[in-house]
């Protein structure tokens, strides 16, 4: 299965751009993949509904059995209407607010990932005043380097996220004395984009030593849940389409030391998602500058702004083309930002106003991070599936 149908090709040109383009095949054989290689582990994987909430990506994901796990009380929400089971909803977050901590309660989601004392606190006493009980997996920050890009790090001891371990001893105390909340498990989570698998190897020794701190303080740890992170070929797409699930899940089966009955939850996002997507383009304008060649396209950060903010790479693609003589292009977009653009000196076809452009590997983190600056239109999408194109919004 090529990733560009060339029979859905020919209907590009009379789609208004720019547009997202998933294939919903490809997302399925991923999802299978995935789901396949962590059952016969018996593991259990959360998707981590902020890299893309698109109706149909969303509605994939949770047709294939996958539980959610959310950031804020409107992706609770969405989970529970999409119809994920709350027993597999788990919500995470620097800053819950009560409202969302409340909407989370209601639902009776399996668990909050608590990320502070006064976090717990606040959670044990709005599911009293509710009547209700919490579970809580307590968010670790293990101090563990995930040698990725530094705005995708989350786990090391500068970061804001979990507990750090000076807190640890008091946050069992604290416990201790709530009278709603249930410890469930541990959780932890220390990074995106994630290619080096050693990093996995190093967050499950420490995985351990918590998880025996937790067991000799008499502390039963149900869940161990070692969030998500696994990292997708952003400069090969069509030779790697799907992550290496296998070699990812294997890591922690060999390394983690789990007790009998002990379950292993992962958060995964990036890699579910990232590959069916790619956000469609038109060339505006080309334009010759005094030291180079620019392709202004009409999608700009407003649509994809994984380049402007990380300075991400995305495999950039005439679509259609085929192997003819090439030229390096400043690949811009129309925003009034000096930062508006998906790459520099890119060797591309000659291009001409109309040509269609891919930029690949974009369904994560990219249509959910679209913003509006400029007063730009809502952003448009459409899906491939077996040999169709389905226009959603487009
Ligand atoms: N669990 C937690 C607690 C997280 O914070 C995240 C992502 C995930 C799971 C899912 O991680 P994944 O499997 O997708 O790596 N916008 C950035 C990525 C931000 C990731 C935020 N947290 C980007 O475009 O690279």
């Amino acid at each position: 299965m090529s990733y560009f149908d060339s029979k859905l090709l020919a209907k590009f040109e009379g789609m208004e751009t720019p547009f997202y383009y998933y294939n919903l095949d490809l997302l399925q054989q991923t999802l299978s993949k995935a789901k396949a290689a962590a059952d016969k582990r018996g593991f259990h994987v959360h998707y981590a509904l902020k890299a893309n909430f698109n109706p149909r990506v969303l509605s994939t994901v949770q047709s294939a059995g996958f539980g959610a796990d959310c950031v804020s009380g409107n992706e609770v929400q969405k989970a529970i209407e999409v119809g994920f089971p709350a027993s597999q909803i788990t919500f995470a977050g620097v800053g819950k607010s009560d409202k969302e901590i409340r909407t989370a309660l209601q639902h009776g989601i399996f668990a909050f990932n608590v990320e502070s004392i006064q976090e717990m606190e606040i959670i044990d006493g709005l599911a009293a005043e509710m009547g209700v009980r919490a579970n809580v997996s307590l968010r670790i920050n293990p101090n563990v380097d995930a040698k990725t890009h530094q705005y995708i790090t989350t786990g090391l001891d500068e970061n804001k996220f979990g507990l750090p371990n000076s807190e640890l001893e008091r946050a069992a105390a604290v416990l201790r004395d709530c009278t709603n909340v249930d410890l469930v498990g541990l959780h932890f989570h220390i990074g995106s984009q994630i290619t080096d698998m050693n990093v996995f190897k190093s967050l499950c020794v420490k995985v351990n030593e918590w998880k025996n701190w937790f067991e000799e303080r008499g502390t039963t740890i149900r869940v161990l849940n070692v969030g998500g992170g696994l990292g997708v070929d952003y400069y090969a797409p069509d030779e790697h389409p799907i992550a290496d699930f296998e070699t990812y899940f294997d890591i922690f089966d060999r390394f983690l030391e789990r007790t009998p009955n002990q379950e292993v939850h992962f958060e995964l996002g990036r890699a579910l998602v990232a590959q069916c997507g790619s956000l469609i383009s038109k060339v505006l304008y080309t334009k010759n500058g005094v030291k180079k060649h620019f392709l202004i396209l009409d999608a700009g950060m407003t649509e994809l702004m994984r380049p402007m903010l990380y300075q991400a790479y995305h495999k950039i693609e005439k679509v259609g083309a085929g192997a003819e003589d090439t030229t390096n292009y400043d690949v811009v977009g129309p925003i009034c930002e000096s930062t508006d653009a998906f790459g520099k000196e890119v060797p591309l076809p000659i291009s001409e106003r109309g040509d269609l452009i891919a930029i690949r590997t974009a369904g994560a983190y990219a249509e959910v991070m679209a913003s509006r600056y400029n007063l730009r239109d809502e952003v448009r999408y459409c899906y491939a599936t077996e040999g169709q194109l389905e226009l959603a919004n487009s």
